[in-house]
């Protein structure tokens, strides 16, 4: 499954740390939308619960944390994200879905392209009928 946990280079010193993201050097794909969640009640909700046809995405929780759920029918990844030097990156044909989140938690999400609803995957039923229909070896 395309999806993996990576280090940005933070720049620490004494008058604290600093991470710069540029493409295609941080992360594989030019960045045309960049968006964030926060003041999520986790209690009560997840979010996500998408895939993306073509979309790729870099999460980064930069404050508290969360956990996210990736998903294929093939395989099933749980990931933790409580540092603002790492970065998630999700690939297409990925199910999602975000949880746990920390009281404080932001979550910035980098996406190679601009927001489009066709693009979205929102049952998980019809992400999975695509996923084999492709003969999906992702
Ligand atoms: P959604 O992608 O469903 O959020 P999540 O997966 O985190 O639960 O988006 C929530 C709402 O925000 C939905 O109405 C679509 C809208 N939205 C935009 O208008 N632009 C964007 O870039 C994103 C990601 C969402």
């Amino acid at each position: 499954m395309h999806s993996h946990l990576f280090n940005f280079d933070a720049k620490k010193s004494e008058i604290g740390s600093l991470v710069a993201i540029q493409s295609p050097e941080s992360i594989p794909f030019d960045i045309q939308r960049v968006y964030y969640i926060y003041g999520v009640d986790s209690k009560k909700y997840r979010r996500g619960f998408h895939a993306h046809r073509d979309l790729e995405q870099v999460l980064i929780c930069v404050k508290g944390s969360l956990k996210v759920l990736v998903k294929t029918p093939k395989e099933e990844i749980i990931y933790s994200l409580s540092s603002p030097d790492k970065g998630l990156f999700i690939g297409k044909m990925i199910w999602r879905e975000m949880f746990e989140f920390s009281k404080d938690a932001v979550l910035l999400v980098l996406a190679s392209k601009k927001y489009d609803e066709g693009d979205y995957y929102r049952e998980y039923s019809d992400f999975e009928n695509a996923f084999f229909s492709k003969g999906n070896n992702l």
